[in-house]
């Protein structure tokens, strides 16, 4: 799986503990993070190359491109491309959501290229032409997220200002269309309220994978067996591993360099 830097731990971490006798192959792009303000076209060319270089280099079975802003650019043409199932992090949550939904009234949450493709209203709509969606973008989250600094009052103001409209549009339940997000999952909540429910687009992906690999008789066969982790960053890998290894717990010990082509 791949993201533009940490916030694909998030599905990373539900993964590993949803499926431990898998082995998981974890990309950060953390040297052209953020992937969120730029266009499309770019975005779509650093998640190709980073897939080619995930199956050439490790045989990969499948695919998470465990970056919204990614999947919103690039999945159907990664689906078309690859000779392997990929599975994108904009679905399962908006299927989630709507289980979750009680008033029909919902939002979403996520970075600017990511409510700016327009993907989740279009996804929503695809299964409940009904539902109620407000759609924000939550420009600076990701940047808290990839310093460390995933409480405090800075973040807190900054959500208060961010998240006004969503507070405005009285929904009852709210999609963290971004992987970093779940990160400032309790920064969200204290400006949301309790009586609105958070659903993560992390977790609902590692749900939908373990069912799809049962689906496509992909899961390992020696089961059980403890999966192999491995981490890599385009960026300083000592600083990927020095942070990842606190988002994401024990398994990330070290990380490992990759050179992108194009910078
Ligand atoms: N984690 C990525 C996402 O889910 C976005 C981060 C970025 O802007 O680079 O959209």
């Amino acid at each position: 799986m791949f993201d533009s830097g940490f916030g694909g731990l998030t599905v990373a971490r539900a993964t590993i503990d949803l499926l431990p006798g898998e082995d998981l192959v974890y990309l950060g792009d953390t040297a052209r993070y953020p992937y969120g303000a730029k266009p499309q076209e770019e975005v779509l060319s650093h998640a190709v190359e980073i897939a080619e270089f995930l199956v050439q280099e490790f045989d990969i079975k499948y695919l998470v491109v465990a970056c919204n802003t990614a999947a919103a650019a690039a999945l159907t043409h990664l689906q078309d491309l690859l000779p392997l199932p990929v599975m994108g992090v904009i679905e399962p949550g908006v299927r989630a959501t709507l289980a979750a939904t009680e008033t029909g009234r919902v939002a979403v949450i996520g970075t600017v290229g990511t409510i700016g493709s327009g993907a989740y209203p279009e996804a929503f709509g695809k299964i409940d032409a009904m539902i109620d969606v407000t759609a924000c973008a939550c420009p600076g989250f990701v940047e808290f997220v990839e310093r460390g600094n995933t409480e405090g009052q800075q973040v807190g103001i900054l959500a208060e200002r961010l998240l006004a409209p969503v507070v405005e549009a009285h929904v009852d339940t709210l999609l963290l269309g971004c992987t970093h997000y779940p990160y400032l999952a309790r920064t969200i909540a204290q400006v949301m309220g309790q009586s609105v429910v958070l659903v993560s687009s992390a977790d609902e992906t590692a749900f939908a994978l373990a069912d799809d690999l049962e689906r496509l008789g992909l899961k390992h066969p020696d089961q059980p067996r403890a999966g192999a982790h491995r981490f890599i960053s385009s960026g300083d890998e000592r600083a990927f591993a020095q942070l990842g290894s606190r988002l994401l717990g024990p398994e990330l010990v070290d990380a490992q360099r990759w050179e992108p082509n194009v910078s």
